[in-house]
């Protein structure tokens, strides 16, 4: 029988047909007024899931790539920048700046712990010379599944009065989580097509405001592709430097559309449910967290292996009888943890099966639970019970 797949991983998420069969359409000429005018809607769209009325950019890239973009256009060699090293994904942003000369200036945390807004204070108020040039840090770090409060943080740089720039890697929360890039005073929001705006992979988009373009005038950094000033002048007319990803631009323009459609806020409180209902049904089965609960990602959840029972196991079940995808723990937590993507196109059903699944594969593998424990524990969560 084909079945449906849940792929459940934190990103690529599951990609709806509408987006889908957008992503058939011919191609059209990238330098014809058609292209120009579907920049111009997706820019728009971007804009309104942004929350801001910055300039902001695109580039056929991964994530990672569009890090390495801001490192390159903000900063010149010899910069000092903090960046919190939580993850995965927090730690390679310190890691790109030092491939280019960067002074990373690294705020470590154990895995599964969020950033104290005291700590990044902490550092701008001993850099009495003002050397540092920006904060870098994730609102979600993927692989520990937290959240860092990205709001406290904008609010306690704004009043620090230090002219550091605030860089927010939003790549596994834009269009998930609450972000006001201009009502918070957020410098630099970086995000990725393949998560909360449930396109495949292959979009990198960076939004910066005037303080950040400041920085660019300034950097000395070699760079041709990534060029923030190239590409902002042939974007304008709505044309790239480059040979654009055109039919992931008609999927980012059928996904913005989606977004418009459900709104915004709505989009975030939807996240802020499912992440809770997740969490309700992990220790409702007696599983353990392995973020700290109050950083707890609405976006991906973080659950340690129970004893006696294997990752592969629990994943190869899912995949091969359930249709479900989970992830599993990087480097030091391989083997440690299994994670569960509840973000981009995940609605109260999606949640409910895929916890049942998780609890049917946990069963049959010898793990004590009675059988319904995580459906009741979802469903009294949608129905506030
Ligand atoms: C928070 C975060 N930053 C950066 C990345 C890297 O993005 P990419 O794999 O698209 O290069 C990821 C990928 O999952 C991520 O979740």
């Amino acid at each position: 029988m084909e079945r449906r797949q849940y792929l459940q991983i934190p990103g690529p998420t599951n990609v709806p047909d509408r987006i889908l069969r957008s992503l058939s359409k011919p191609l059209i000429n990238h330098r014809g007024p058609e292209f120009e005018l579907l920049i111009e809607q997706c820019i728009a769209g971007l804009k309104k899931v942004f929350r801001t009325q910055n300039d902001i950019l695109i580039f056929p890239s991964s994530g990672s790539g569009a890090l390495e973009s801001t490192i390159v256009n903000l900063l010149s060699p010899g910069d000092t920048i903090v960046a919190v090293s939580q993850g995965l994904f927090s730690e390679r942003m310190a890691a790109i700046g030092e491939k280019f000369g960067i002074h990373v200036v690294r705020i470590n945390k154990e895995w599964g712990e969020a950033v104290q807004i005291d700590e990044i204070k902490n550092l701008l108020m001993q850099d009495t010379e003002k050397k540092i040039r920006a904060v870098c840090l994730p609102q979600n770090e993927t692989t520990s599944a937290i959240t860092n409060d990205i709001e406290g943080v904008a609010k306690m740089m704004k009043e620090s009065q230090h002219p550091a720039l605030l860089v927010v890697d939003a790549i596994s929360s834009l269009a998930c989580l609450p972000l006001e890039m201009d009502g918070w005073g957020i410098d630099v929001v970086i995000t990725a097509s393949q998560k909360g705006l449930m396109l495949p992979p292959g979009l990198g988009i960076v939004a910066l405001n005037d303080r950040a373009w400041k920085l660019v005038e300034q950097s000395t950094s070699p760079k041709w592709y990534w060029d923030y000033k190239a590409v902002q002048e042939k974007m304008k007319g709505g044309q790239f430097p480059y040979t654009p990803a055109t039919t992931l631009l008609f999927g980012l323009k059928e996904a913005l559309d989606i977004l418009e459609e459900e709104g915004i806020e709505k989009i975030w409180e939807r996240h802020g449910l499912m992440g809770k209902a997740v969490r309700k049904a992990v220790h409702a089965m007696g599983l353990t967290l392995f973020a700290e609960e109050e950083y707890a990602s609405d976006t991906v959840t973080s659950i340690g292996m129970p004893d006696g029972i294997q990752y592969k196991e629990l994943a190869g079940l899912l995949n091969k009888d359930y249709g479900v995808v989970i992830g599993g723990g990087l480097q030091q937590l391989q083997g440690k943890i299994f994670r569960i993507g509840h973000l981009g196109a995940v609605d109260q059903l999606d949640v409910y099966a895929v916890m049942g699944a998780v609890e049917m594969a946990l069963y049959r593998l010898g793990y004590h639970v009675e059988l319904g424990t995580a459906a009741k524990a979802v469903a009294k969560t949608f129905l506030k019970e």
